[in-house]
């Protein structure tokens, strides 16, 4: 099938399953478990993996186990692995880890910027800019994500020109791709237009992504929003993991599965294999306990058993 309109060809998946996905999880997962799910997504032939992150393990305790991840995940030639950093201690702990791109993560919102990395915008971009010109230094690619891009759990509106003004300012920092970020899951199609239009204004639209939650259960028709907007790289995370350990209430990002379907569906190449995905997110979510969030996902599995 051909895709429609004037869609995008092909889109670039990134997996956060491992990262975003795990990071709000109140048990202790055994590194084990999250280096099989990373292999298992390796296999399922993604190009683009969030693996772990190096944070402060006093924020985000899930992540403690990140080097050893990093250090035993099985790497597929030419495969990015992706880890988030905060700061140069985490720079440095991501490098030793062999980590191919970093992720310097700021927010739209002064007052979520506080909550979760504990400093304001402008203090956030002072903070990356070693970081930034580390990774350059030493060959990594670099990512810059935009949280509350949409709207804030804290100070509510968020508007088009201040996501423009931190787009500007990663771009200044020389990132590769910069990510449009539904933390919340707030977002509906004519603000994405609107955003996804003003921020291209300051970056290349294929090098913008979009990172939706699906609190409102509005992320896949927030994708097919972006996608008329030219975006052709998404965020997902297998079975829906996920949730912001400083965002109450966000459930998970958009899930893989669903996506992949969706773009199955519209003619749009990913190379990922969906089967594959959903034997992912089958797995992980065994271990955890419960059903996927992830309504193709789940769908596919009961079909396979009947
Ligand atoms: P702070 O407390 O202001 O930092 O936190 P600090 O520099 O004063 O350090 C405090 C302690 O943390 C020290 O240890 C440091 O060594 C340690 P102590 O002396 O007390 O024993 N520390 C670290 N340890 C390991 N790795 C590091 C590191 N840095 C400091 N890199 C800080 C500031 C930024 C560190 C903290 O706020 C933090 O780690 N925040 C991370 C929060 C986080 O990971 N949130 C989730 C990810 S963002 C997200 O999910 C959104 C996204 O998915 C997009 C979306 O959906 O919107 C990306
Ligand atoms: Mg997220």
């Amino acid at each position: 099938m051909t895709p429609s309109n004037n869609l995008p060809k092909r889109v670039k998946i990134v997996e956060v399953g491992p990262r975003d996905g795990l990071q709000n999880e109140k048990e202790t997962i055994a590194a084990d478990i999250k280096i099989e799910l990373v292999d298992r997504l390796t296999q399922a032939g993604f190009a683009n993996i969030e693996a772990a992150s190096f944070v402060s393990p006093k924020w985000v305790p899930q992540m403690a186990t990140s080097a050893e991840v990093m250090s035993r995940i099985a790497r597929k030639p030419g495969v990015v692995y992706s880890v988030l950093v905060p700061n140069m201690q985490g720079f440095d702990a991501a490098l030793a880890a062999g980590a191919d791109e970093v992720v310097i993560f700021g927010s739209a919102s002064e007052a979520f910027s506080q909550k979760n990395i504990n400093c304001s915008i402008a203090e956030s971009i002072a903070r990356f800019r070693p970081v930034a010109q580390a990774a350059k230094q030493h060959g990594l690619r670099l990512r810059g994500s935009i949280s509350c891009a949409f709207g804030c759990p804290y100070q509510g509106e968020v508007t088009p020109d201040s996501v423009a003004d931190v787009v500007r300012r990663l771009r200044e920092l020389d990132c590769d791709e910069i990510d449009i970020a539904d933390t919340i899951g707030v977002a509906t199609a004519n603000k994405v237009h609107a955003v996804m239009r003003r921020a291209a204004t300051e970056f290349p639209i294929d090098r913008l992504s979009g990172h939706f939650h699906d609190t409102y259960g509005q992320a896949l028709a927030n994708i097919y929003a972006s996608l008329e907007d030219g975006i052709s790289i998404f965020h997902s995370s297998v079975a829906g993991l996920g949730g912001c350990p400083y965002a109450r209430g966000a459930t998970g990002n958009v899930s893989t599965e669903d996506v992949l379907y969706l773009m199955q569906g519209l003619g749009i190449d990913t190379g990922i294999d969906l089967n594959a995905v959903v034997d992912a997110g089958q797995f992980i979510s065994a271990h955890l306990g419960r059903k996927a969030v992830s309504r193709a996902g789940n769908a596919i599995a009961a079909r396979r058993q009947s």
